[in-house]
C-alpha cells in the first residue's frame, strides 16, 4: 500500500514537538513492513535544509485571491530519513525560520495545502492514501473532494490524525478566498461556529479519522475546545491509536547525544553519571533525587503550576530533592521559572529555550520526569523517560493515563495524580521521594520501565488495518 503523509512537522527535518516526532518516525515503521510511506512537508529554512541534497521533482503554480504563486517541490536525494521525503517551496511564504509563530500562518499553511493538492493532481503515480496531520493539512480531505480544480482526486482515500484538538486552525470568512473554488453547496463542510474551522473540515470530509492515543478519544467526546458535539456525530469513523517511539533515536544504548550510553546492566552508574553532568552544569546536588519537566510551557501542560509547585515542594519538603526545567512558550510562565532560580539556588535551575541534545540528556539523567499535563493527547516524554530508566510522574489524563501505571496499583511502575494543582504535584513529588529512599524497589522500577515495548510495530500495524478499512 503507497501512503502519503501530510504534516507542518518532520523530525529530523523541522520539529517544534511531538507531531515531528510521529511524522518522522510512523512512515519508516510502515516501510519495514513492506509498504511505501512518503512524506511531504513545508520546506522551512532550517539546517537540514542546507545539510542535506535534493532535487526538483515538480514545478507548479496556482492562483489566490488574484495572487499568482509558484511552487516547487524538492526531495532528498540520501533517503537517510528512511522514507521519501518531499519539500514544498513557496517564496516568501515557507522558507522562513520557525515552523509556526507568523502573522500569517492561516495563509501560510492554506497555501502549503493548495500546494500539495495541486501537485498530486499532476503526479502520473497518486498515492492509495493521503494521510494528513493536524489542522495545518486538515483542509486537504475538503479540497480533493469538493474544490472543482482537485476533486478528480475524491476517489483517494484520506486519513485525518489529530495530534491535539485545541489548535483548529480558525479563519473567518474573509479568508475564505484563500481556498481554491469550490462547489458552494459543501461551504457546511468548511464551517463550524460561523469561521472556516480546518480541523473540524478535516473530521467531517477525511474518510477515517485518528487520535493519538485511545483515551484522548473518549476525552473529546466531552472536551474538545468547541468540537465535542462533532466527535460524537462523527464518533464511527474516529478510532484512538497510541503512538509509538523511535527506538533508533531514543536508545540510551547508542544516543549520541547523551554522555553516558547504558542499558540494563550499567544502568545505575551509568545513570549516575549522566546525571552528574547535570548537576555540575545547572549547580544542582546529585546525592538528591532530580525531578525534571520538558515540554512547552502553556496552561495545556500546566507549566504555569510549576513555580508555585516547585516552591512549595522545595519549602515544604526542606529541599529533599533537585529540579530542573527545559521549554519554552508562554513568556510570563518564562520569566516566573527563570525569577525563581535566585529562590532556590542549588535545588533548582532553568533553562528557557529549545534544546534537542539537553532534553536527550535530560531523559537519561533525570530520576523522575513530572508531566502535570491539563490536555495530553498522548504524550512522548513519558514514554522517551520510561526507556531511559527515568520514572514518570503523571496526571491521569489522554495518553498519560494509557501509558503509566501507577506503583501503587499491581504491576505498576510510575506516579499517577488526579488534578493538576500545586497539591497534587506536591503529593506526588513526596511519593517520589519516598519511592527514591527505597533502593531495591526504586532500581527494580528503573529496570522495569526501561522494558515496556512501546516502539512503534505494534500501532504501525494498527495503521494499516485502518487505511484497510
Ligand atoms: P507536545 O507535542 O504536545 O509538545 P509530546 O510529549 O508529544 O508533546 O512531545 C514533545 C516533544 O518535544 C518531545 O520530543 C520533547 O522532548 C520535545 N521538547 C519539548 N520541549 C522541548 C525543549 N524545550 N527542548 C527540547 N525538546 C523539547
Ligand atoms: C501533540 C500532543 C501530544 C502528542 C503529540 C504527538 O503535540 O500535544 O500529546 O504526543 O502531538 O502525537
Amino acid at each position: 500500500m503507497e501512503i502519503l503523509h501530510v504534516s507542518a512537522e518532520c523530525y529530523p527535518v523541522a520539529k517544534a514537538g511531538g507531531l515531528g516526532d510521529v511524522v518522522g518516525a510512523l512512515p519508516k515503521y510502515q516501510n519495514k513492513l513492506g509498504h511505501i510511506a512518503k512524506v511531504v512537508m513545508p520546506m522551512y529554512r532550517t539546517k537540514y535544509l542546507f545539510d542535506h541534497e535534493f532535487e526538483v521533482v515538480h514545478k507548479g503554480g496556482f492562483a489566490v485571491a488574484n495572487y499568482w504563486f509558484d511552487y516547487t517541490i524538492i526531495k532528498e536525494t540520501s533517503q537517510k530519513t528512511g522514507f521519501d521525503l518531499y519539500l514544498v517551496d513557496i517564496y516568501g511564504i515557507l522558507d522562513r525560520e520557525k515552523v509556526y509563530g507568523y502573522d500569517d500562518d492561516s495563509f501560510r499553511f492554506t497555501a502549503f495545502q493548495i500546494a500539495v493538492v495541486d501537485w498530486l493532481s499532476k503526479w502520473q503515480h497518486q498515492p492509495e492514501i493521503v494521510h494528513v496531520h493536524d489542522h495545518q493539512a486538515a483542509l486537504i480531505p475538503f479540497m480533493m473532494k469538493h474544490c472543482y480544480a482537485y476533486n478528480h482526486l475524491a476517489q483517494i482515500k484520506t486519513i485525518l490524525t489529530i495530534h491535539n484538538a485545541e489548535y483548529q486552525g480558525w479563519m473567518g470568512w474573509d479568508k475564505s478566498n484563500y481556498i481554491p473554488h469550490w462547489d458552494p453547496w459543501k461551504s457546511g463542510m468548511l464551517e463550524w461556529g460561523d469561521v472556516i474551522n480546518p480541523l473540524a473540515s478535516g473530521i467531517k470530509c477525511a474518510d477515517k479519522v485518528s487520535t493519538v492515543s485511545p483515551g484522548y478519544l473518549e476525552e473529546l467526546r466531552y472536551s474538545a475546545n468547541g468540537l465535542e458535539s462533532l466527535f460524537e456525530y462523527e464518533k464511527g469513523k474516529c478510532i484512538g491509536i497510541l503512538n509509538g517511539i523511535d527506538t533508533e533515536v531514543w536508545n540510551p544504548e547508542i544516543d549520541h547525544y547523551i554522555e553516558a550510553n547504558y542499558g540494563l546492566e550499567d544502568l545505575g552508574a551509568m545513570k549516575a553519571a549522566n546525571k552528574k553532568v547535570l548537576c555540575d552544569q545547572f549547580n544542582l546536588d546529585e546525592d538528591k533525587p532530580l525531578i525534571v519537566f520538558i515540554g512547552r510551557l502553556v496552561g495545556e501542560k500546566a507549566a504555569d503550576l510549576l513555580p508555585a509547585a516547585i516552591g512549595d515542594s522545595i519549602y515544604h519538603l526542606e529541599g529533599r530533592m533537585n529540579f530542573l526545567v527545559l521549554g519554552s512558550g508562554e513568556s510570563w510562565i518564562e520569566h516566573q521559572l527563570q525569577n525563581l532560580r535566585g529562590h532556590f539556588m542549588g535545588y533548582y535551575n532553568a533553562q528557557i529555550g529549545y534544546n534537542e541534545k539537553l532534553s536527550h540528556q535530560m531523559y537519561a539523567g533525570a530520576d523522575f520526569l513530572l508531566m502535570p499535563s491539563r490536555v495530553e493527547p498522548c504524550g512522548l516524554n513519558q514514554m522517551y523517560a520510561m526507556r531511559y530508566g527515568t520514572i514518570p510522574i503523571v496526571r491521569k489524563t489522554g495518553g498519560l493515563k494509557d501509558t503509566v501505571k501507577d506503583f501503587g496499583d499491581e504491576g505498576g511502575y510510575g506516579i499517577t495524580f488526579q488534578n493538576a494543582s500545586v497539591w497534587d504535584i506536591s503529593h506526588s513529588v513526596y511519593r517520589a521521594l519516598e519511592l527514591f529512599d527505597q533502593e531495591e524497589k526504586f532500581s527494580a522500577i528503573r529496570r522495569q520501565i526501561m522494558q515496556i515495548d512501546n516502539s512503534w510495530e505494534k500501532s504501525a500495524e494498527i495503521y494499516l488495518n485502518l487505511y484497510h478499512s
